[in-house]
């Protein structure tokens, strides 16, 4: 309820940055070193959505700067994006101690500013990275390897835009055959842009 109603009051995204930096919440803060907000631009059409930052995010600030973060530069070049047309945020804001999971309490706190974030960003394109963000944000109970590469409506909540979820960079590094079916979702992704999305 707090949560809900502390994002709903961010009329910009630095407002909202500013509130969760301030929202005590959420116990996992206590343990990150820092809030990790966003990283790139607010104003591209892509958002990309993860699960939550690791050891080098929660040292930077940033999201997706450690190994999976680097796959994740190489995939979004390959279509043309980079950080300066393509913002990414995280469902969870802050580094879950030893890298564990969130909880499922600790992601419904942090879910009202994330849908809040994507709305104020408004992308035309959400890409959900990997499971966990696909099941919180979309709804879908299906695991990510059937619900990959389908388009879903999203509700902004200003809005309906298209999503789409594909495999988390992290788990293309332990799997990299899947790659093939993440390229497969990136050139959707790019096709979609291309076609206006
Ligand atoms: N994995 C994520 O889901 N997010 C990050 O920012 C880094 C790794």
């Amino acid at each position: 309820m707090a949560a809900r109603e502390a994002a709903q009051r961010a009329a910009t995204l630095d407002e909202l940055r500013a509130l969760l930096a301030n929202f005590e919440g959420c116990a996992l803060r206590v343990t990150a070193t820092q809030l990790v907000f966003a990283d790139g631009n607010p104003q591209g059409r892509v958002m990309f959505v993860g699960e939550a930052p690791g050891y080098e995010e929660d040292i930077s600030g940033r999201p997706f700067v450690g190994r999976s973060g680097k796959l994740l530069d190489r995939m979004m070049g390959a279509i043309g994006l980079d950080r300066t047309s393509a913002y990414i945020a995280n469902v969870v804001p802050w580094r879950p101690p030893g890298n564990r999971t969130p909880t499922p309490q600790e992601t419904a706190i942090c879910l009202p500013f994330i849908r809040r974030q994507i709305e104020l960003a408004d992308p035309d394109i959400l890409v959900c990275l990997g499971g966990p963000a696909m099941q919180t944000l979309l709804g879908i109970k299906e695991g990510i390897t059937r619900a990959r590469g389908r388009w879903f409506p999203y509700d902004t909540g200003t809005r309906q835009i298209k999503a789409l979820a594909t495999f988390h960079p992290a788990f293309l590094l332990r799997s990299p055959l899947q790659k093939r079916f993440a390229w497969r979702d990136f050139l959707a992704l790019k096709h979609a842009l291309a076609a206006g999305a």
